[in-house]
């Protein structure tokens, strides 16, 4: 029999293993810039086949190389300052470390009891989140996962804090470019997919007001129950923004909960730009934030701040007989009480270490620098001609397509869609697309504070080589 304490690595080793795992990260992150992204291949099924669990173990540096060498070459990592698709996940070190300090110290942040310092920690940063967003210090909210189960988790805190409970006759409204995990979130609550309305989206892709509230009168006239407006502060397609102050109305007049999706825009409201753009946001029920995006945290970290903590409580309060010792909470730090998780890891530490090392202001100069060189390129575009700009720098993301004047629509989408697959095929950078009003366009996404305006050029020759060349091969004229 082996004596030894089984999982146990002595601190010498540990140390070992420690500095040749920061090492390989740092490599990652000071050269990710410079490596191809990754594209598809089926080599990693074949390495993964010759390497099955054993019954002994294998020698780290073994497993290390296959991670850093096969598993992440098939990955196109959202921190790397070229990927321009969906929305990008900057992150940044020092959260990286608070991750290993967060899975080092294995925090758990669920009760009092357990984690009276994480707790602490967290309602620290969500009342400065609070803050930031103008709600009242009455006001509570929660780390989660990301944007999908802070979304879901506001609606059920709408739900379990209604004027009425009868939610088979709820109608929740939102704008058609509202993020798929509200449908989602709904789907698992248990609402038919019919309760939810989507309203058309005005010139701006922000919500059509007036459509909103004739779709309102038209189901209260049925007999439903108008229950939740889902405003956006940015949505993912555009980064379109409501208008927040109007849809308080709105929903005030009806008695309805107000819910923003800010998972993309709500950081934003750092910078005096973003403040004027989300004018309102102030008087919002709930709202999402996603720390794992414009936040510059590594996944995951998503976030759900409520105008009233009580709401929270109202909606996931929930007693067990094992749980007695931690009721003592006259400090409100069980956080289990607040959301659906009781294991619950310390997720705040990394928004918390980040701002308080690099300072509030260099966040806000990180989201600026985002915003102005999403108008850099628009105005790269301009100058090169033959772009329709679909909908313009926004936040930090725009949209446009080539413009050919002796062709048909079909062609220019064609085109835009040749541009993307090779955009993909080149693997300089990920750019990838989205539909508006039914046609393909190119969409960029830029906040990622690690790129320089000297790159944005480059990104706006190379986007203009991509079209030049695809015409000539696809026998396009202007
Ligand atoms: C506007 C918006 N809402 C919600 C989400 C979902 O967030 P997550 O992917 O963190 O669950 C996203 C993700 O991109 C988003 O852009």
């Amino acid at each position: 029999m082996n004596n030894n304490t089984p999982l146990r690595i002595e601190p010498k080793e540990m140390r070992r293993l420690a500095d040749i795992v920061i090492a390989e990260i740092i490599d990652h992150q000071v050269n990710q810039k410079y490596k191809p992204l990754s594209k598809p291949s089926n080599k990693l099924e074949e390495v993964l086949q010759v390497n099955p669990f054993k019954e002994e173990g294998k020698s780290f540096e073994g497993l290390l190389n296959l991670i850093t060498r096969e598993i992440y070459k098939e990955t196109s990592l959202p921190s790397n300052p070229r990927f321009l698709g969906y929305i990008p996940g900057p992150s940044n070190f020092i959260s990286n470390l608070a991750d290993l300090i967060i899975s080092g110290f294995n925090s758990f942040s669920g009760s009092q009891l357990v984690g009276k310092g994480p707790a602490k920690v967290e309602r620290q940063t969500i009342n400065w989140l609070l803050k930031s967003m103008g709600l009242p210090e009455t006001g509570g909210g929660l780390f989660l996962s990301g944007g999908s189960m802070a979304n879901m988790s506001a609606l059920e805190t709408a739900r379990r804090n209604f004027h009425s409970e009868d939610w088979r006759n709820f109608k929740i409204y939102g704008a058609s470019q509202t993020h798929a995990s509200v449908k989602k979130g709904l789907r698992v609550l248990g609402f038919e997919a019919d309760q939810y309305v989507p309203i058309d989206h005005n010139e701006e892709f922000s919500i059509d007001l007036n459509k909103l509230k004739i779709a309102i009168e038209k189901d209260k006239e049925k007999g439903y129950i108008p229950f939740v407006i889902v405003g956006n502060a940015g949505t993912t397609n555009t980064g379109a923004i409501d208008d927040i102050q109007s849809l308080r109305e709105i929903a005030d007049s009806h008695k309805m909960w107000l819910h923003i999706d800010g998972a993309y825009g709500a950081a934003s409201v750092l910078t005096e730009e973003g403040k004027k753009l989300l004018k309102g946001v102030e008087t919002v029920d709930s709202i999402t934030l996603d720390p794992h995006k414009w936040w510059f945290q590594p996944y995951e970290a998503g976030c759900l701040l409520v105008k009233n903590k009580e709401h929270l409580l109202n909606a996931f309060h929930i007693e067990a007989e094992y749980l007695k010792e931690t009721y003592d909470d006259a400090e409100q730090l069980n956080y289990y009480n607040q959301g659906i998780q009781l294991t619950r890891n310390f997720k705040a530490l990394k928004l918390w270490l980040s701002l308080q090392f690099f300072g509030v202001a260099e966040f806000r100069r990180a989201i600026q620098l985002g915003m102005d060189l999403a108008k850099r390129i628009e105005e790269n575009l301009m100058n090169q001609g033959d772009w329709t700009i679909v909908t313009p720098a926004r936040l930090a993301i725009i949209n446009f397509r080539p413009k050919l004047s002796n062709s048909s629509e079909q062609e220019e989408d064609q085109l835009t869609r040749a541009m993307i697959g090779r955009f993909l095929e080149d693997g300089k950078y990920i750019i990838t697309s989205t539909e508006l009003l039914n046609r393909p366009v190119v969409r960029l996404c830029i906040i990622n504070p690690e790129l320089t305006r000297k790159e944005i050029d480059q990104l706006s020759l190379y986007i203009y080589n991509v079209r030049e060349d695809l015409m000539k091969s696809m026998g396009l004229n202007k």
